[in-house]
């Protein structure tokens, strides 16, 4: 039944089965980045054949020469068990992403992680051997996302702006969907006026006309960032935002732990519940 009802946000369970769905979206002139499913792992073990995939995922990229990168979530590489092991383990997927001329973004996960993700980061970005390989994510309900996205664009880190997907108290994030979406607005302008290439990762209309609309009055070429969207979600506007001349990365979540990223998905769209009944009930 899992592979039925996740089957619209998940690219399948095996690494093959990523590698033909991010064909042939490369096919509509969309880029990709790869997901292998899973976090808070609970042993070093786990951690490593975690980036084991990952390093296999990198040369099946470039074997195929897809336009393709990586999206890792440091608490499946180890962070809960130690920051250590999730920093050594970042850098090996970061150096070996220099080398094919890939990219390591590193998903945001709870508050609980925001500074110790923030901080690895910054700190493989710092090391010569992978600078330019590895970015990070900001979520634009915290409160402490514009200061940090002030710190990241000094240090030239590329970032992906999100709204944010997980529960997070009032005390270190707005809780008013119309605060969360101004503040969208203001640190997409932020980075569009950053020379680094930024990507702004939204589904939601408004968002994306706000950015088109800032990038138009300012003289900021289509090139000079891109769009991302999670794959099986707003497949038109993707389209769309291609004809368009846009920029336009899918987010490709693969693999067997589909629950947790299945889960935040219906959250954030209960009437995803729907497809979810249909094909329990097929
Ligand atoms: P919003 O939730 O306001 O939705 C706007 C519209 O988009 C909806 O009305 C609906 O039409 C459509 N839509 C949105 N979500 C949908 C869904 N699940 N199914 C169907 N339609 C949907 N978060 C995080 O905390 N850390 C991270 O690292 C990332 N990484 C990430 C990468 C990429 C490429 C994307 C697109 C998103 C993330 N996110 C994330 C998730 C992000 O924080 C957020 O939860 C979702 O993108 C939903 O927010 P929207 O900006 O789409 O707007």
């Amino acid at each position: 039944m899992g592979a039925k009802v996740s089957s619209r946000f998940v690219a399948g369970m095996t690494l093959d089965n990523a590698m033909r769905v991010a064909e042939s979206v490369n096919k509509q002139g969309i880029a990709v980045t790869l997901d292998s499913l899973g976090e808070s792992v609970t042993s070093e073990n786990e951690a490593h054949r975690a980036a084991e995939i990952y390093h296999e995922l990198l040369d099946a990229i470039a074997a195929r020469k897809l336009d393709a990168n990586i999206s890792v979530k440091l608490t499946q590489m180890g962070l809960e068990l130690s920051p250590r092991l999730a920093e050594t383990i970042a850098a090996n997927l970061a150096r070996h992403a220099e080398a094919n001329g890939s990219f390591v973004r590193i998903d945001m996960e709870d508050s609980r992680l925001t500074q110790v993700t923030l901080d690895i980061v910054r700190r493989l970005h710092a090391r010569t051997d992978m600078r330019g390989a590895i970015g990070i994510v900001i979520q634009a309900y915290l409160y402490r996302s514009q200061a940090d996205i002030e710190q990241l664009l000094a240090d030239g880190i590329r970032v992906r702006l999100c709204k944010g997907a997980y529960k997070e108290p009032p005390d270190v994030a707005f809780p008013r969907k119309a605060d969360v979406d101004r503040n969208f607005i203001r640190l997409s302008e932020m980075l569009l006026e950053s020379p680094a290439y930024h990507a702004l990762a939204t589904h939601d209309e408004n968002m994306i006309a706000a950015a088109k609309e800032y990038a138009a009055k300012h003289g900021i070429d289509r090139s000079r960032f891109e769009f991302q969207m999670l794959y099986g979600v707003r497949r038109d506007l993707q389209r769309k935002l291609v004809q368009e001349g846009y920029r336009v990365r899918v987010y490709v979540p693969f693999g067997t732990e589909w629950y947790p990223y299945f889960m935040r998905r219906l959250a954030e769209r209960p009437a995803n519940a729907i497809f979810l009944a249909r094909n329990i009930f097929r």
